[in-house]
C-alpha cells in the first residue's frame, strides 16, 4: 500500500540487507531502517520495530538469510533459528516461518545454502501478500452485502493494527476494507486505540489516512456504546494463532469486543492467513500469552510543540502494573473466519474444511 502516495512493501532484501519500515516511530517519522545480522533481525522483533504475526514471520525468515550470510555454519545457523523463535512467544508465524525455513535449509550443501534460503523467505514473503490478497477479496462479500442491505455507509470496528503494516502487503483485518474501498463502497472503520502501545491510533490509522479511507479513533473502551447505538456493523480484527477448534488469540482487549459484539448482534469476523493457523494445540490455556515491559503502561510516547518525540510517565512510580499483550476469543463468539480460502466457520470442521 502507499505511504504519502508512494508504494511500500513492509520488508524487503536489497545489496545483501534486510530493509524494514521502524515501526516504533511511525506515525511521527518515517524511517526506513537497514538489519544486517541475525542479531538485528532478532532485535528488531524484540522491540517491535517489525510486529503483527505475518511480519514477524517474515522477518524471522530473512533473519536465517543474514545468519547464512554472516556465518555460513549449521550450529550456527540452527542457535540463530532458536533465537528468532524465541524473540516472540504469542504469534505462531515466527516458528511456523522458522521450521518452513529450517525444513528447505536440511541436507543442503554450503555453496546452495545462501539461494535456497533467499528463495525461500521471497517466497514466503510473496505468499503473505497473495493470501492477504485473496483474504480480501472473500471479505470483501460481506462488506458488500451489508452495503447492498443498508445502502449508507458501512461501519466497522477493527482492534491493534491487523493492516498491511503487520503483514507484506493489504493486511488482514484491513484488506476486505481496502478491497471494498477500491469498489467505491462507503466505509468507515471505527479505529480502537489499543492500548497500551497504541497500535490502532499510530498505525491503523495512519494506513488508513494515507489510503484516503474514512477513519476515527475511539479509546479501547468506547466500541461497546458504539455497538449498542447501532454504530458499528462488523468487526473486523486479526490474529496472533488460531487454535484448530476455532479459538482465536489477538491482542490483548479483542476478547472485550467479541462479548459486545454478541451482545448486540454484531458480527465479529477474524481474517488469517492459514499460517496463523496453530495445529498443534486444542486447549487455549496451552498457548505462551507474551507479558511486556511494564513501562509499556506506565509511560505514553508522542510528539511535543516542537515535533520532538518524548516520553512521560503516566502514573505514579509506585503503582504495580501487568501487561498481557494478548487474549484469547473463545470461537462461538465469532461469526467467521476470513482465511485466504474462503470464509467458513471458527470451527475444527470449518477450518478442516478448508484445509485439508
Ligand atoms: O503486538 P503486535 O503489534 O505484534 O500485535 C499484532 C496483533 O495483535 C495483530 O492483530 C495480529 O498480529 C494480526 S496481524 C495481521
Amino acid at each position: 500500500m502507499k505511504i504519502e502516495g508512494k508504494s511500500y512493501k513492509t520488508i524487503w532484501f536489497e545489496n545483501n540487507l534486510v530493509k524494514i519500515i521502524d515501526q516504533t516511530k511511525l506515525p511521527h517519522q518515517f524511517i526506513i531502517k537497514d538489519l544486517k545480522t541475525v542479531k538485528d533481525a532478532i532485535n528488531a522483533i524484540k522491540t517491535m520495530k517489525v510486529r503483527g504475526a505475518p511480519l514477524i514471520g517474515a522477518t524471522a525468515a530473512y533473519g536465517l538469510v543474514l545468519s547464512i550470510i554472516e556465518n555460513n555454519d549449521l550450529s550456527f545457523l540452527k542457535k540463530s533459528s532458536e533465537e528468532l523463535i524465541a524473540s516472540r512467544p504469542t504469534a505462531i508465524n515466527l516458528k511456523w516461518a522458522v521450521d518452513r525455513m529450517m525444513k528447505k535449509l536440511s541436507g543442503v550443501n554450503d555453496e546452495d545454502i545462501l539461494k535456497i534460503a533467499l528463495d525461500e523467505a521471497k517466497a514466503i514473503k510473496e505468499e503473505d501478500e497473495k493470501f492477504c490478497k485473496n483474504i480480501g477479496l472473500h471479505g470483501l462479500k460481506i462488506i458488500e452485502e451489508i452495503a447492498n442491505n443498508k445502502k449508507d455507509t458501512v461501519n466497522i470496528l477493527t482492534h491493534c493494527n491487523a493492516g498491511w503494516l503487520a503483514t507484506i502487503d493489504w493486511g488482514t483485518a484491513t484488506s476486505p476494507i481496502y478491497h471494498a474501498h477500491q469498489k467505491g463502497i462507503k466505509v468507515h472503520v471505527w479505529v480502537d486505540e489499543t492500548r497500551p502501545r497504541n497500535q490502532g491510533a499510530n498505525l491503523t490509522s495512519y494506513e488508513l489516512n494515507e489510503e484516503g479511507i474514512s477513519n476515527t479513533v475511539i479509546t479501547d473502551n468506547a466500541g461497546g456504546i458504539l455497538m449498542q447505538r447501532g454504530e458499528v456493523d462488523m468487526c473486523i480484527v486479526g490474529t496472533d494463532r488460531t487454535l484448530f477448534n476455532g479459538d482465536v488469540c489477538n491482542k490483548i482487549g479483542t476478547y472485550l469486543k467479541a462479548l459486545s459484539a454478541k451482545d448486540n448482534n454484531v458480527p465479529f469476523y477474524v481474517a488469517l492467513p492459514s499460517s496463523t493457523i496453530d495445529w498443534s494445540i486444542k486447549d487455549h490455556r496451552q498457548i505462551p500469552i507474551e507479558e511486556r515491559n511494564s513501562e509499556e503502561l506506565s509511560h505514553v510516547e508522542g510528539i511535543d510543540e516542537n515535533n520532538e518525540i518524548k516520553k512521560v510517565r503516566i502514573y505514579p512510580q509506585k503503582s504495580k502494573s501487568l501487561n498481557l499483550a494478548f487474549d484469547v476469543t473463545p470461537a462461538e463468539l465469532v461469526t467467521g473466519l476470513i482465511t485466504e480460502k474462503g470464509i467458513c466457520e471458527a470451527s475444527e470442521k470449518g477450518l478442516k474444511g478448508l484445509f485439508k
